[in-house]
């Protein structure tokens, strides 16, 4: 299988670090890519009992037999990029290849400064971003005045990019937002100085690719952030800059869609969100309590608590339409065994009209409540399961109802956060 995208098909955090460190670890896989978003990622891998999380860095920085590739659709903060390999060496950890397309773009740190004053700005509408300056990079991008990562072997051509881009940003800056000018030398210099450790890893991560898939080599492209927050198909405005969908990848790659054999949508078995927007599932009582404790729902990037509800078929099966999934990963099926009963939201209400499939308008969706269904629960401890057949009947019932009404059939089902607590339904 050369060419797999593994994604997000629900608002984030969905277990994508974990999903992408197995196929990594288990299916020989020679190039593990980042095709969109930044640093606002937050991975979570657990090898051998050891945590490590990932930011910007492909998932697959632990997998020294893979070269790990940051394409042209990531979004690189330098600073952010050494501070997380700095992190891992730090720790002793044989860190794998790395390679930074020529053509992806800066984040440089008026990025993050221009997001926090936005967000302060927009008062209660604030999106609720990861401060990290992402909305801002992929705005200079389409405004064209993003500088890219080539820019920063020639001075020359870097200052007057910098240039170009602080001097409408500083007039918002001084006359809008009531800030301090950014300085250009400033910004020059900070850029510079990351220049000659990114020099030996800056290649043609197009060409790169298309030549590993031309001799029959297996890529692995990992997903960041999620359909719900793509800025297309997401909960718009509520939602990131970029198109994580399996379009994007393509977008962000320089591949062309006829190469990708696998598209694997990593799911929760039930839901979760950070920051601002509609949820329609969202718990507001005990449940919700329980899901956020059981499930250590905490933000690797910010520490944000996460917002929990039910599962909910209705984005499982939108996700599965706009990527065009071929299966499912369904992870943390062991948080949901401390419930006699577990509701699943298999149609939305809206205005008293039941909706089987995402509403056209974002109106519509705010004003969407879950129909349930309901599943009878297990109520045991599965994390030591290693097979589906290992599983209660009713965690087995649950799962495949799911799969009959999620769009697309579940390859594989998550018991634990470590790469041995996985159970393969279909090969
Ligand atoms: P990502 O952003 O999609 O990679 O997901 P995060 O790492 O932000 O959040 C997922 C969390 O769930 C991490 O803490 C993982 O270690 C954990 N996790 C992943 N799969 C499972 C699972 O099947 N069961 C449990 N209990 N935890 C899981
Ligand atoms: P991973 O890859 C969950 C959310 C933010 C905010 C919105 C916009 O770990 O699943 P941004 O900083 O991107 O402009 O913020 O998107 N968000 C995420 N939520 N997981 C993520 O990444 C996210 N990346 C961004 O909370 O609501
Ligand atoms: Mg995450």
């Amino acid at each position: 299988m050369p060419a797999i995208v593994v994604l997000g098909a629900q608002w984030g955090d969905e277990g994508k670090g974990k999903a992408t460190d197995l196929l990594a670890t288990t299916d020989s896989i020679d190039f593990v890519v980042r095709t969109s978003g930044g640093h606002n990622a937050g991975h979570t891998i657990v090898v051998n009992g050891e945590k490590y999380a990932t930011h910007l860095l492909p998932s697959g920085i632990l997998t020294p037999g893979a070269t790990s590739v940051i394409a042209n659709g990531v979004v690189v903060s330098p600073e952010a990029l050494f501070r997380e390999l700095d992190g891992l060496l730090a720790r002793g950890v044989e860190v794998a290849d790395l390679k930074v397309s020529a053509n992806a773009h800066v984040i440089a740190s008026y990025h993050a400064t221009i997001d926090k004053v936005t967000e302060r700005f927009l008062g209660k509408n604030q999106i609720g971003t990861t401060g990290r300056g992402i909305g801002p990079a992929y705005a200079d991008k389409i405004n064209r005045v993003g500088v890219r990562i080539a820019d920063l072997f020639d001075e020359k051509i870097l200052r007057e990019k910098i240039d170009a881009a602080l001097d409408v940003r500083n007039h918002l800056l001084t006359k809008v937002y009531n800030r301090r000018a950014i300085e250009v030398d400033a910004v020059v210099e900070e850029l510079l100085s990351y220049a000659e450790r990114l020099r030996p890893m800056v290649c043609d991560t197009s060409l790169l690719l298309n030549q590993a898939l031309d001799a029959g080599q297996t890529v692995l492209f990992e997903g960041a952030q999620a359909t719900m927050l793509d800025v297309d198909h997401g909960t718009y405005p509520f939602v990131t800059s970029s198109n994580p969908v399996a379009g994007g990848v393509c977008v962000g790659a320089g591949v062309g869609p006829t190469r990708i054999d696998r598209v694997i949508g990593v799911i929760k078995a039930y839901t979760t969100r950070v920051g601002s927007g509609p949820f329609p599932t969202e718990l507001f009582d005990e449940d919700g309590v329980q899901l956020r404790t059981l499930g250590g729902e905490i933000g690797v990037s910010t520490g944000r608590t996460r917002r929990c509800g039910w599962y909910d078929a209705v984005v499982a099966r939108y996700a599965s339409r706009v990527n065009g999934l071929t299966e499912f990963f369904l992870t943390k099926l062991d948080i949901l065994g401390a419930w006699d009963r577990i509701p699943v939201c298999v149609a939305y209400e809206i205005d008293g009209k039941r909706v089987d499939e995402m509403p056209m308008t974002q109106t519509e969706f705010h004003h969407a409540t879950p129909v349930y269904e309901f599943f009878d629960g297990w109520k045991s401890d599965i994390s030591g399961c290693r097979s589906f057949e290992d599983l209660p009947k009713n965690a087995q019932a649950y799962v495949q109802a799911l799969e009959e009404m999620s769009g697309a059939k579940i390859w594989g089902v998550g018991v634990g956060p470590g790469r041995e607590q996985t159970l393969v339904v279909h090969e």
